[in-house]
């Protein structure tokens, strides 16, 4: 069910709102603060170590000796639950690797400095995602 309250705001901050609405396109106010309020719902879950969705993508060149096995290991040995690993030959040299994650925030983000630890990765980065339990 969808509820309607007002919000106020002075003239400049509402203005300043306005500018990032029109530049991320969005068509109307309500839009992009359910969007900001659902972010911030996100982040503070994170931030509490909540259950969390997590994707982790790695890039990295497959001819480095044993660095293959060595993002696979970790994958093993995480504390977290891996939903799937998904490995894309991208060029010659480069693979792409995307990792879902679901658990809490800790373990995800332990698993993500884990990899991109690792010497030799190209490119590692985590979205920060929900279970979508507590953003409605
Ligand atoms: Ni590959």
């Amino acid at each position: 069910m969808m509820q309607r309250f007002s919000i106020s705001l002075d003239t400049g901050l509402l203005n300043s709102f306005d500018n990032y609405i029109s530049n991320k396109n969005y068509s109307n106010r309500s839009e992009a603060v359910r969007d900001l309020i659902r972010q911030s719902l996100i982040k503070e879950e994170w931030e509490r170590d909540k259950m969390v969705m997590g994707v982790i993508t790695v890039v990295y060149d497959h001819h480095q000796p044993k660095l293959q096995e060595k993002i696979t290991a970790i994958q093993h040995d995480a504390s977290c639950h891996i939903i799937s690993a998904t490995h894309v030959h991208m060029n010659h040299d480069n693979c792409l690797e995307v990792i879902i994650v679901k658990d809490l925030a800790d373990s995800v983000a332990n698993l993500s400095a884990s990899l991109s630890a690792i010497r030799g990765i190209r490119d590692c980065q985590l979205i920060m995602t929900s279970t979508g339990k507590e953003i409605g």
